[in-house]
């Protein structure tokens, strides 16, 4: 359509290429969480949570250089047997989420305990917060808070259910707590 305004085209492209994204992020989600499940436990092997959490720190940090990053364990070197690209993919989410939900620059603790039997990894930040009568939900596919803002950022929703099955396969569990306009954490333990 030539004869429109440039600007008009400008707005319209810009339009298209966002959904564009959205929609590619939607289906990548689809299809991982569809295949998590068919991943073969024999992609298990001896991984150092320390070097996969730096990992995650460099690659956020690389996309939000402005964010507050805090990491603290209580050990160098903290060994599991996990699927470490899936694990990686789990708190890539969570931090993702922690940025998306706080207002800029966000301010982020992880941190790695090991006790005998298991690691606890807390990812905490001080965003805005989940309402108590959502907190349980989250985890549900297609689960946003404020549906809005969900839209505006491109969430679908399913970044949490992903984090779920992942923590799950490797015999783990997670949970959230979280105040209103003070922060959100979530609490990881995996069997060692
Ligand atoms: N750290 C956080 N602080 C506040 N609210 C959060 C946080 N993490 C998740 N939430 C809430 O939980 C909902 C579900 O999170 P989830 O990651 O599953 O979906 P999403 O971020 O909306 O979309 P996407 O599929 O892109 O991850 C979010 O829409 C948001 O309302
Ligand atoms: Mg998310």
């Amino acid at each position: 359509m030539p004869e429109l305004p440039p600007e008009m085209i400008s707005d319209m492209t810009e339009k298209i290429v966002r959904n564009c994204q959205r929609m590619e992020s939607l289906v990548k989600n689809l299809l991982t969480l569809a295949d998590i499940e068919n991943i073969p436990e024999t992609n298990f092997q001896s991984a150092d949570l320390v070097l996969l959490i730096d990992n995650c720190k460099h690659l956020l940090l690389s996309v939000h250089p402005a964010v507050h990053f805090n990491f603290e364990k209580s050990s160098d070197k903290i060994m599991i047997h996990a699927d470490a690209d899936l694990l990686e993919l789990a708190i890539i989410n969570l931090l993702e989420n922690a940025v998306k939900y706080s207002s800029a620059p966000a301010q982020i603790t992880v941190s790695l305990e090991e006790q005998s039997q298991e690691v606890t990894i807390k990812i905490s930040d001080k965003g805005i917060g989940i309402p108590p009568d959502d907190v349980d939900h989250i985890f549900e596919r297609f689960y946003t808070v404020d549906k809005a803002r969900s839209r505006r950022l491109g969430g679908a929703g399913l970044g949490l259910s992903i984090v779920k099955t992942i923590i799950q396969k490797h015999g783990g569990t997670i949970r959230a707590t979280s105040t209103l306009q003070v922060g959100t954490t979530f609490i990881i333990s995996l069997p060692k």
